[in-house]
């Protein structure tokens, strides 16, 4: 697991700076707000799986929420594609120039990553606890993956 000491827009601080801004000047912005919107998806993903694990291996008595969670990263891995189409490179990014010269490269790993998840938010409603351990490992293999091959270590 990551833990940089990296500094990002925070989403609160994000829209405060649109807010006060006029459209004239968000568009000079664009390319650092599109980065920073594919990350927050990514930071979402992150807290998703850690949320599972929490429950899974913390034993939290929230079962239930497996299956919200896994639910949202799929929906979140359907967004991906979309996201990452522009090419953004501005501020603090680690998105390698690979993404968009292996475009259909990077649009399957989203769909291999989408698919595990949604697996996972299957095997949720089942209860079957080591199943459920097994496809989270597999939906980890696929976010790291995409990481392998699209972004900077
Ligand atoms: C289809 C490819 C792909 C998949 C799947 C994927 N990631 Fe990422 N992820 C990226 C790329 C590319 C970046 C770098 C984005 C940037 O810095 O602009 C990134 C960045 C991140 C970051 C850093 C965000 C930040 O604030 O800079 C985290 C955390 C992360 N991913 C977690 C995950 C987790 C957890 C999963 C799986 C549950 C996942 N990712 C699945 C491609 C992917």
């Amino acid at each position: 697991m990551l833990k940089g000491k990296k500094k990002y827009l925070s989403p609160i601080i994000l829209l405060t700076l649109l807010l006060s801004l006029a459209g004239a000047s968000v568009r000079a912005q664009n390319d650092d707000i599109y980065v920073g919107y594919r990350q927050m998806i990514m930071r979402s993903q992150a807290a998703r799986i850690g949320m599972i694990s929490a429950i899974l291996w913390g034993n939290l008595p929230f079962r239930d929420h497996i299956a919200a969670h896994a639910k949202t990263m799929e929906r979140n891995a359907e967004l991906m594609p979309e996201a990452f189409k522009k090419k953004a490179m501005e501020g603090e990014t680690r998105a390698t120039e690979e993404i968009w010269k292996n475009w259909d490269k990077f649009v399957a790993a989203a769909a291999a990553h989408k698919k595990e998840s949604a697996a996972l938010a299957a095997l949720a409603l089942s209860g079957d606890s080591a199943a459920i351990r097994t496809q989270m490992k597999k939906v980890g293999d696929s976010c790291g993956r995409c990481h392998f091959s699209f972004r900077y270590p």
